[in-house]
This record gives structure tokens, C-alpha cells and sequence, in this order.
């Protein structure tokens, strides 16, 4: 159920780099890469929990994958020298706001110069073209209000994970202004962009400390799921959703150039900003075996209490949209754990909803 043809079949042969494709993200882009006949690259720490995507779904056997650290530069330039890749899509990083609280320097070393150290080895490879710098719905100034950010709006950040993704944002951008920049994109033809997507939910994610995760360790412990901040509102998204708007922007980079080297919202549509408990409901309702939530009311650290994406840009300049609302979300993450108890075939599930999620219209 190979599906070339998607993206009118530019995947086909080419050759990505994903850095971080050992993690829950990275793992769904290799999949889907795969599906698209793409010639495979990736640089990662080893997969960041057990069990994991990458392992479940045996990625290793069709990725070129190398081990490495981002902070290390010459062991990433000398990668990126060996692989001359056409495309980038960088995901490596400390993504977790809870741990940016305990290891903050490790935070901004892996988020901050992890980036510098990707953008500056560019400059030495030719062969690259394109480079989507994957950041987060949280590198805004968040305001605290009810509208979806827009790419103008400024970068903040108050915990360290939300503001190293602020900063490797305006490193993407310093780069693009000083060694990319669009008026001698004939010397350099390199295209770079930054991507920010929202709170990203699929089968396949164990991180810590995250409400889909959590909810799947408590079913298989026997207990309740604890939520905190049951009002905090996020925009929750299928992984296939970002990714398949990034595979759109690096396509356009590659081909388009110039023109679409800027920063680019992928979110889903307003109605599916749901706040924490309302998909907590939803998933022990959607369950359907007894289970429940507990609101966890102890004191917390910080985290933004609205947090919504106003992605028309993309919608309008690269034709992208949602496909999954918030409700076939969350049962195709239902459906993808239930496999996986069952002991199911962990890559043909994610190919199945691979082809389900790009069957459905958008
Ligand atoms: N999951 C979400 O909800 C979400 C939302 C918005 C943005 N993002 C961003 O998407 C990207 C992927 O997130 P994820 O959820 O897949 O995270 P993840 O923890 O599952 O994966 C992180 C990846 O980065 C790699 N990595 C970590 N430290 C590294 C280092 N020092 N050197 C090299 N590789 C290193 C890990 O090995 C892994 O491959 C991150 O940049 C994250 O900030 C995630």
C-alpha cells in the first residue's frame, strides 16, 4: 500500500535527513516517507522512551539512521557531508516542558545550538535545498487570550522548553536573513523555513508527562488518569496533520525557492482547541471499559492556559488544511493502542491509518 503518488511523487527517491527520527514525530515521518518512496536519512540520540515507535514499528530497516548527538558539531557535519541530502526537516530537541524545568541548560544546548549547529553545517554542504525547522505553537508570546497566533506575532516563551523554541526561531531567522537570504538565493539556493505546529497526539507517543501517554499507561496500570490543568486549553492535532504539512512546505521550498522561506502555523480548525479535560472525557468515554480521570489539584509549574494557531497562511498559500477533527483523532489513537495491547503488527497499523488519513478529503 505504497502511496508514491502523493505530493505528485516529488518524494519519490529523494533524499530527506530528519534529524530526531528516532522519537514518537520523527518515527511517523520516516513511515510516511516511506510510503512515499523517499531515500530515508536520520540523526538522533537513541529513541527517548521504552517501548518506542521506532522500535515497535522496525524502522531500522529501511532508514540510514545515525546515532549521534546535535550539540556534537563535526560528528554532524561529517554525517551531512557522507549523506549530501536535498532535504531537512529538523525535529531533534528536549521537546518536554516538565523536563525543560529540571535540565534548562540541556534545554537551550540541544534546542538552541543543535539549531545553530544544523544551519552552520548547511553552509558547507551543497547539496541541500530545502530545510524546515520544526519549533512549536509555544514559541509565542503567549497573551493569554482567545485568538489563534499569527507567524508575525512576536516570540516569547516562559518556560525554558517554550523559549529555547522561541530562540532556535530567531536563529532560523537570523540565518535566513544572513547566510540564506532570499535576494541571493541564486549563489546559495538554499531555502529555509520554520514550522510550529500544535499539541501533537497518535498512537506511538510514551513521553512523559503528556495527557495521551498518560492515559495509556494508567488503562495498562489498572489505574485512573490524573489530569492537571483540566481548563488549559490546547490545539490538539493528529501527527499525520503537521507532517503532512511540512512534507507540503519542503516540497515548496525545493521547488518554489525564496518564496516560501518563512515561518508557517500548522494547527487544527478553531472548534478542535479543546481544553485538557474535555479530551480526557472523551478518551475514557471512547475507551469504553471503566475508565475515569482524577483532577490532580496540586500546585504545578507554569504552563500557558490558552494556546490556539491561526493558520491561514498556510491554508491560503500553500493549500493546506486539516483533515482529522479532534473526535477521528482520538479514535484513531483509541484504535492504534488497542492494537498494540493486542500485539498486532505495530507498522501496518500505522500504514493503514497512513492511507486512511490521506483517503480522507480535506
Ligand atoms: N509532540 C508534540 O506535541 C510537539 C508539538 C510541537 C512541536 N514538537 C516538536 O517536534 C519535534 C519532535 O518532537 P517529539 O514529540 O517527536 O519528541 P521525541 O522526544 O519523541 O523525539 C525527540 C527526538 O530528538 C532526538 N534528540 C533529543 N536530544 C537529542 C540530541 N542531543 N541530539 C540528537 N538528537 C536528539 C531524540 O533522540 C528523538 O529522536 C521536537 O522538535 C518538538 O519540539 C512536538
Amino acid at each position: 500500500m505504497v502511496m508514491v503518488n502523493l505530493f505528485n511523487g516529488f518524494y519519490k527517491n529523494r533524499k530527506v535527513l530528519i534529524t530526531g527520527h528516532t522519537g514518537f514525530k520523527g518515527s511517523w515521518l520516516c513511515l510516511l516517507l516511506n510510503q512515499l518512496g523517499a531515500d530515508i536519512y536520520g540523526y538522533a540520540l537513541n529513541p527517548p522512551t521504552k517501548p518506542s515507535l521506532y522500535n515497535e514499528a522496525k524502522i531500522d530497516e529501511f532508514v540510514h539512521s545515525y546515532i549521534g548527538d546535535i550539540r556534537d558539531y563535526s560528528n554532524l557535519l561529517e554525517v551531512m557531508l557522507e549523506v549530501n541530502p536535498e532535504i531537512i526537516i529538523h525535529m531533534a530537541a528536549q521537546p518536554l516542558v516538565r523536563e525543560s524545568y529540571k535540565i534548562p541548560r540541556e534545554t537551550y544546548e540541544i534546542n538552541v545550538m543543535g539549531t545553530v549547529n544544523l544551519l552552520d553545517a548547511v553552509r558547507q554542504v551543497s547539496s541541500v535545498k530545502a530545510i524546515v525547522n520544526v519549533t512549536t505553537d509555544k514559541c509565542y508570546e503567549n497573551r493569554e487570550w482567545h485568538w489563534g497566533y499569527r507567524e508575525n506575532e512576536p516570540m516569547g516563551g516562559y518556560d525554558p522548553y517554550s523559549n529555547s523554541k522561541g530562540c532556535s526561531e530567531l536563529v532560523t531567522s537570523s540565518f535566513r536573513n544572513s547566510f540564506f537570504n532570499s535576494k541571493d538565493y541564486e549563489k546559495h539556493g538554499i531555502a529555509l523555513a520554520s514550522a510550529r505546529a500544535g499539541n501533537v497526539i497518535g498512537g506511538g507517543d510514551w513521553a512523559e508527562d503528556r495527557l495521551i501517554p498518560d492515559f495509556i499507561r494508567s488503562i495498562i496500570e489498572g489505574n485512573n488518569l490524573e489530569i492537571r490543568s483540566p481548563y488549559a486549553i490546547r490545539p490538539w492535532q493528529h501527527v499525520l496533520e503537521p507532517l503532512s504539512g511540512y512534507l507540503l512546505l519542503s516540497k515548496m521550498l525545493y521547488i518554489s525557492g525564496p518564496k516560501f522561506a518563512s515561518s508557517w502555523n500548522f494547527g487544527p480548525d478553531d472548534k478542535d482547541a479543546r481544553n485538557v479535560e474535555w479530551i480526557s472525557k472523551e478518551l475514557c468515554d471512547k475507551w469504553g471499559k471503566g475508565v475515569s480521570y482524577n483532577i490532580d489539584n496540586n500546585p504545578q509549574p507554569h504552563e500557558a492556559n490558552y494556546l490556539k494557531l491561526d493558520c491561514s497562511k498556510a491554508k491560503n498559500e500553500l493549500g493546506w488544511t486539516p483533515r482529522w477533527n479532534i473526535e477521528k483523532t482520538i479514535y484513531s489513537i483509541i484504535e492504534w493502542n488497542k492494537r498494540f495491547i493486542a500485539g498486532d503488527d505495530i507498522r501496518s497499523v500505522c500504514e493503514n491509518q497512513i492511507s486512511d488519513y490521506f483517503n480522507t478529503p480535506n
